[in-house]
């Protein structure tokens, strides 16, 4: 069972919504998913309840994480998608410790990129595999905007690995979790949705190289 968790000390950083697409992208590929809002916030339960359907099991909250997903893999759940509050409460760090990925979603900016390096120390700290996703970018004209390429050499200065795609800023995006779906689901050609997929594949051989390092192979060797 692979569990991702979208965790940023800023909030609108992207969390919320990066879990939801990808919960709908998930769902679309009728892959087992279990999301989790460890957020009181409750953004992502907000959408699953719009969404009113069953082919995403929510559960809101992170007071028994353990048992949740003791359970989600009694259940045969592939992959869990945790979404997390922007503080640096007890609860953030349980559910990071639970991750074997941790997506961190940033906007590029200067007071964005500042504000990732908490999330990352907390990364580092319990030794759990972390990726910056850059999300909210200004769109590619042919090569990354300034101020992509800007983000991305903070983050390479400081060792973080990164995405090497981008979430471009886009209606489409925040336009269809008002309707309850993703932008797979709501315009299925739209470049956020290639965007999407494109985030989803390299999150799935994140995981197998993790697995890699850390599963059978490994311990073989
Ligand atoms: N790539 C994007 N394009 C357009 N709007 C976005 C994008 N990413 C996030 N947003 C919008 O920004 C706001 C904050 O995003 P959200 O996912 O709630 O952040 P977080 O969960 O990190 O606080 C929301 O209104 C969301 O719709
Ligand atoms: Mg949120």
């Amino acid at each position: 069972m692979n569990i991702l968790v979208f965790a940023s000390r800023k909030g609108g950083s992207g969390k919320s919504t990066l879990a939801a697409h990808l919960g709908s992208y998930m769902a679309e590929q009728s892959r087992p998913t279990l999301l989790i809002d460890g957020d009181p916030q409750g953004s992502l339960a907000l959408w699953h309840q719009v969404r009113d359907a069953r082919d995403l099991p929510l559960y809101v909250g992170t007071k028994n994480l353990a048992a949740t997903l003791a359970k989600a893999r009694r259940d045969g759940v592939e992959w869990v998608l945790i979404d997390t509050p922007p503080n640096a409460e007890a609860a953030v760090a349980e559910a990071i410790r639970h991750a074997n990925l941790v997506v961190i979603p940033m906007r590029p900016g200067l007071f964005d990129v500042d504000a990732v390096q908490a999330t990352i120390q907390v990364c580092r700290e319990l030794k759990k595999p972390y990726a910056v996703v850059i999300n909210a970018a200004p769109a590619k004209n042919g090569s990354d905007d300034p101020m992509v390429k800007d983000a991305r050499g903070a983050m390479q200065a400081l060792d973080v690995p990164t995405w090497a795609g981008q979430i471009t800023h886009s209606p489409d995006l925040s336009l269809s979790l008002a309707h309850g779906t993703g932008v797979n689901e709501f315009s299925s050609k739209s470049s956020g949705s290639e965007e999407i997929g494109k985030l989803w594949r390299a999150l799935a051989r994140s995981f197998e190289a993790i697995e890699g390092m850390t599963g059978k192979h490994a311990q073989s060797a």
